[in-house]
């Protein structure tokens, strides 16, 4: 690896700056998903066990370099203190201060860094402050690796820097996924629209051997075909795109699985009257909602035949059902054949993690990343700024 771990660092006494993801769903005050809190836990646990003291410096929402007081993540500092299991101090601006202040094993939470307008900016003063509090900065936030702010870019050539356990985990599963895979890989990218995964299925399809397309951007890909889409939603103004993506993958030696025939529906709404037909038959005035049980066979036949799957996004109307059924059910399939090793399966990004959960099937997948935008740029591709700056 390019960059240092936790194991290439002497924590004893040392002060240490962790950049971590806590941006956690909450409703009415209540964290709703404490996942990518549990997720730091074997970072913290190493640098305190170490002898060192640990600062966690996080962001929450966008509150765009004001202060927000909902966004204050003094609301989350004692579900962070219960999750990590260690005391937690909660600290406003008087970072130094507070520092100085801590006893015992006691862990400091610095506020919301995107008060500050110098995070966003990554300004370099405003990242001098930050690294003037530690003497080594850990970056455990994958899921924020793809900003460059202060608090994952500038201040890591401040400070000796490493990667954090989580980070590590991260990077290794998206590379044994995409870089080094056992071969056959397949890829499944679902989602409404063809024009945000614009960059990742031109990646993909040079990297994988089937490519998997689901969702609503399935209907720019069939409507490029010239098959009638009805009133879908489609990005008919796409299909030049859809079409030279088709060939790349053609060209690339990448097998393009569209679904052969599909779910339509009048209404969007859960329960409402459909029925399954052919996919250049979709009716006039239906919607396509879901990808059809043949779409589904083939699309497990695909996984059964492949060591390797990355998969973002789901295949139908997910959240309302039936058209749930086709995410469910290759999600299903996914995790049995990884729970009986015989796929390394990787997840993320957006809408991915609440599909598989939905479907019961986060659990058996080999790893599911915490992280959203940051996922989706890993797999177009990208060199993600927080983790280039790791490499020094
Ligand atoms: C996320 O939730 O994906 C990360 O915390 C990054 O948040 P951002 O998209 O506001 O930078």
């Amino acid at each position: 690896m390019a960059w240092k771990t936790l194991d290439d660092m002497d924590l004893n006494k040392k002060r240490v700056l962790v950049r971590v993801d806590i941006n956690v769903p909450m409703e009415n005050g209540e964290v709703t998903d404490a996942t990518r809190i549990e997720r730091i836990v074997p970072t913290v646990d190493h640098i305190q066990h170490a002898g060192g003291t640990v600062i966690l410096m996080a962001h929450y929402g966008r509150p765009k370099g004001k202060v927000v007081p909902e966004m204050s993540l003094e609301h989350i500092a004692g579900t962070v203190a219960e999750v990590l299991g260690w005391p937690v101090v909660w600290a406003n601006s008087d970072y130094r201060d507070a520092v100085k202040e801590l006893e015992g094993d006691e862990i400091l939470l610095l506020e919301n860094l995107r008060f500050n307008p110098g995070e966003e900016s990554n300004d370099p003063a405003f990242a001098k402050r930050l690294a003037s509090l530690a003497d080594i900065y850990v970056n455990d936030a994958f899921s924020a690796a793809h900003r460059a702010h202060a608090s994952t870019e500038a201040i890591a050539h401040l400070l000796p820097a490493c990667a954090g356990r989580l980070m590590q985990e991260e990077l290794s599963a998206l590379e044994n996924a995409l870089e080094t895979p056992k071969r056959p890989v397949t890829a499944v990218v679902g989602g409404a629209k063809v024009s945000t995964k614009l960059d990742l299925l031109g990646n993909l399809v040079a990297k994988v051997d089937n490519l998997v397309i689901g969702g609503g951007m399935a209907n720019t890909f069939l409507a490029a075909q010239s098959k009638d889409v009805g009133k879908s939603l489609c990005e008919h103004d796409l299909a030049d795109t859809a079409r030279e993506i088709m060939t790349k993958a053609e060209a690339a030696g990448c097998t393009i699985l569209l679904p052969t025939d599909v779910v339509v529906a009048r209404e969007f709404k859960a329960g409402a009257a459909n029925e399954v037909v052919s996919a250049d038959a979709c009716p006039a005035d239906a919607m396509i909602l879901d990808a059809g049980p043949a779409a589904v066979a083939a699309i497990n036949a695909a996984l059964e035949a492949s060591e390797t799957l990355v998969w973002n996004g789901p295949l139908g109307a997910f959240e309302i059902e039936p058209f749930d059924a086709a995410t469910n059910a290759a999600a299903a399939k996914a995790a049995a054949l990884s729970k009986a090793g015989r796929l390394t399966s990787v997840a993320g990004g957006g809408d991915t993690v609440a599909a598989l959960n939905k479907a019961g099937a986060a659990d058996d997948f080999t790893y599911i990343s915490t992280a959203g935008g940051a996922f989706l740029e890993w797999l177009e591709g990208k060199d993600l700024p927080g983790v280039a700056a790791l490499k020094g």
